[in-house]
């Protein structure tokens, strides 16, 4: 297995991100000006996920590879376990498949290796989960758009949600999702779709997704939710008031608004989440 390490404007990688189609990407470093981020690859991928990202960087005019190492899977695996900890969101915790949680103080959530987003580390997902307890209710229909491991549909499921779909464009992601939901006996149909096929009439919407995707797919959600759509994602004040520009567009007011610091070293770095209803 490879990981490619590479380096992109800060204002370029939400657009690369979305152009790479959901392939699973770890943030390394973000400040202002770079982001510096890797993606893992499996040995016979690599030469394909190279030109793949090469495309998009000439496609957006700036990128580049800044270091390529090899690593064998167990090391990996060792190092995802050694790194993967408890994450206490009450009343939820993460936990990784192997641990057994014995109290009954928390919610537990149990995720598999991941390579899909969703880890419960990120400030976009823990806001969502934050909001969840507030809005979820008992025998409610909750469609998780962009779904990665499946995290925000097991916690709906396990704060009692009776159907729970969850849909992602990424392969790895459905699967992972499938096994979580299997991790932690819950039943969520998980398939492999984009925002533009969504069918039905769902109590609750979740889209933890990026403003790319939301200004050019948001038109297809506000008909498919009754109640709440909780959105996260959005970054900082240009992206927030697009998006509350968008929400009013379709006549969606905003219920609560919630936000979080991408890391305790940059407070002013904001990551929004909202719930919205029909006005
Ligand atoms: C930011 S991650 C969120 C993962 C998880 N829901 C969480 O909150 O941690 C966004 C997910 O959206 C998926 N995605 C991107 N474009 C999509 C689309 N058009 N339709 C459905 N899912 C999409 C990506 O593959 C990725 O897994």
């Amino acid at each position: 297995m490879k990981k490619l390490i590479y380096q992109i404007p800060t204002d370029l990688f939400e657009l690369f991100v979305v152009e790479l189609n959901g392939y699973g990407v770890e943030i390394v470093n973000r400040d202002e000006e770079y982001t510096v981020f890797a993606i893992y690859a499996e040995d016979n991928e690599v030469s394909s996920l190279k030109s793949a990202v090469n495309e998009i960087f000439e496609d957006l005019g700036n990128g580049k590879l800044v270091l390529e190492e090899d690593i064998q899977e167990e090391n990996w695996e060792e190092k995802w376990k050694e790194n993967f900890k408890p994450i206490e969101l009450p009343p939820f915790i993460i936990i990784p498949e192997w641990e057994i949680y014995t109290e009954d103080k928390l919610i537990p959530i149990k995720l598999k290796i991941a390579q899909a987003f969703g880890t419960g580390l990120h400030a976009t997902t823990q806001l969502v989960l934050s909001l969840l307890p507030k809005y979820v209710k008992e025998n409610y229909s909750i469609l998780d758009i962009g779904t990665g491991t499946g995290i925000l549909a097991i916690a709906s499921a396990k704060l009692g949600a009776s159907k729970v779909k969850a849909i992602d464009i990424h392969d790895k992601a459905v699967e992972e999702c499938k096994i979580n939901a299997w991790e932690n006996q819950v039943n969520i149909e998980c398939e492999e779709k984009s925002i533009e096929d969504i069918e039905g009439l769902f109590d609750i919407i979740l889209a933890n997704l990026q403003i790319e995707i939301f200004r050019k797919y948001f038109k297809y959600i506000p008909s498919n939710f009754e109640k709440y759509l909780i959105v996260s994602g959005i970054f900082k004040n240009k992206e927030k008031e697009e998006f509350i520009e968008l929400a009013n567009s379709f006549n969606l007011k905003i219920v609560e608004e919630k936000s979080k610091p991408e890391s305790p070293e940059k407070p002013e770095d904001l990551w929004y989440a909202f719930v919205l209803e029909h006005s």
